[in-house]
C-alpha cells in the first residue's frame, strides 16, 4: 500500500511536536507576565495588552517576532528574548485557554515587583554630583543625572556599580519660545522650567531576591518620586526593571559612558 509523502513526513513529525506544558506556563505567567499582562491576562494598564483568551498560534507568531527582533518594542522584545520555544509555546497555551477579558477589566501589580528599597535621596544635591543632561524634545523636557559617591568612586575605577550605588535624575519642563517649541541655552540644552518629577535606581543587599530572575537587574530596585518627593502612585517596576535588564554588561546603566567620563576627570 502506497501512501501520499506528505502523510509519511506528517506520521514522522507527530511524535516530535510536544504538547504545550499548560502547566509550565501557569508557572511562567504567574512569576513574569503577570506583572504587566495580569495572571489571567487582563492587563494591569490601558497601553498594556489584555491576553486572556487570544489565539495561542498568533500568541507565539508575536512572541517569536519580538524575540527575533522583527517586530520592535523595547520592553516586551527584552522579555521574549529571555524565552525558549518551549516557554513561548506554553505561556500562549496558557493566555489562549483563559476566559477573555474585557475591556475594562484591569489586574492589580505584583506585590513583589511593585515594592522598592529605593527612598529618595535627601540633600542629593550636596553630596551627588551632576554627570550628564539630555535633551527630550518629544516630551519637551529636560534632564540632570546624578551619582552618588559610592557610584562615581566604581566609575572612576572602571568597577561595576557596587551595591550602595545610587543614580538620580531630575526631570524638569523646559521654556517655550513663542511656537512652543523648547528654548535652547548658550549650551545646547533646553533651558529648565518646572521639576515635572525624580526618577532613581539605586542597589542594596538583598534587593533582587524577590525579583524574577527574568527581569532581575542584580540588586537594583526603581522609584519614580513627585515633585513632593513621594514615590509616584502607579509606577511599575516591572516596566523599568524589563526595559534596563539588556544592559546587565553596564551595570544595567543606559548612561554609564557618561558617567565614568566625568568620574574621571574628577
Ligand atoms: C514590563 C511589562 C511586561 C511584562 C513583564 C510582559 N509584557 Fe508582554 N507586553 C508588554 C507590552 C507593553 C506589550 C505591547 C507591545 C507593543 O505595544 O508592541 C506587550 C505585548 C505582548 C504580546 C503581543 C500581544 C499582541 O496582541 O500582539 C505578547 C504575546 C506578550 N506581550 C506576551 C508576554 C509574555 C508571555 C510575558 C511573560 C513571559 C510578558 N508578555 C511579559 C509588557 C510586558
Ligand atoms: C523603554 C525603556 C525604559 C524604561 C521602561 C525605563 N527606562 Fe530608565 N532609562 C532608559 C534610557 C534609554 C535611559 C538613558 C537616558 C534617558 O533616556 O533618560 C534611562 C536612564 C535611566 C536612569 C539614569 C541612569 C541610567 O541608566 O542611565 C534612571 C535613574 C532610570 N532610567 C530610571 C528608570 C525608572 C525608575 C524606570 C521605571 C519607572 C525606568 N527607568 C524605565 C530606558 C528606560
Amino acid at each position: 500500500m502506497k501512501y501520499p509523502v506528505s502523510l509519511i513526513a506528517l506520521a514522522l513529525a507527530a511524535p516530535l511536536a510536544q504538547a504545550a506544558d499548560l502547566a509550565a506556563g501557569k508557572a511562567k505567567v504567574e512569576t513574569v507576565c503577570a506583572a504587566c499582562h495580569g495572571a489571567n491576562g487582563a492587563s494591569v494598564g490601558d497601553a498594556i495588552p489584555n491576553l486572556a483568551g487570544q489565539k495561542s498560534v498568533y500568541l507565539e507568531n508575536q512572541l517569536k517576532a519580538l524575540k527575533d527582533g522583527s517586530r520592535k518594542h523595547q520592553v516586551m522584545g527584552a522579555i521574549a528574548a529571555q524565552l525558549s520555544a518551549d516557554d513561548i509555546a506554553n505561556v500562549a497555551a496558557f493566555f489562549a485557554a483563559q476566559p477573555g477579558a474585557a475591556g475594562t477589566a484591569k489586574s492589580a501589580f505584583l506585590p513583589n515587583l511593585a515594592k522598592t528599597g529605593v527612598s529618595f535621596p535627601e540633600g542629593y544635591r550636596d553630596t551627588f554630583t551632576w554627570y550628564h543632561t539630555i535633551n527630550f524634545p518629544a516630551t519637551k523636557q529636560v534632564r540632570y543625572y546624578y551619582a552618588n559617591p559610592a557610584a562615581m568612586k566604581a566609575a572612576k575605577e572602571g568597577k561595576d556599580l557596587p551595591n550602595g550605588a545610587y543614580l538620580f535624575a531630575e526631570v524638569y519642563s523646559t521654556k517655550l519660545d513663542a511656537d512652543k517649541n523648547p528654548i535652547k541655552g548658550s549650551n545646547g540644552f533646553f533651558v529648565a522650567d518646572q521639576l515635572l518629577f525624580y526618577t532613581a535606581m539605586a542597589r542594596d543587599s538583598g534587593w533582587g531576591q524577590d525579583i524574577p530572575a527574568l527581569l532581575r537587574n542584580d540588586e537594583w530596585n526603581y522609584a519614580v518620586f513627585t515633585g513632593a518627593k513621594q514615590h509616584r502612585p502607579g509606577v511599575n517596576q516591572a516596566e523599568c526593571l524589563a526595559c534596563h535588564k539588556p544592559l546587565d554588561k553596564v551595570s544595567y546603566t543606559f548612561t554609564l559612558k557618561e558617567l565614568a567620563t566625568v568620574a574621571n576627570a574628577k
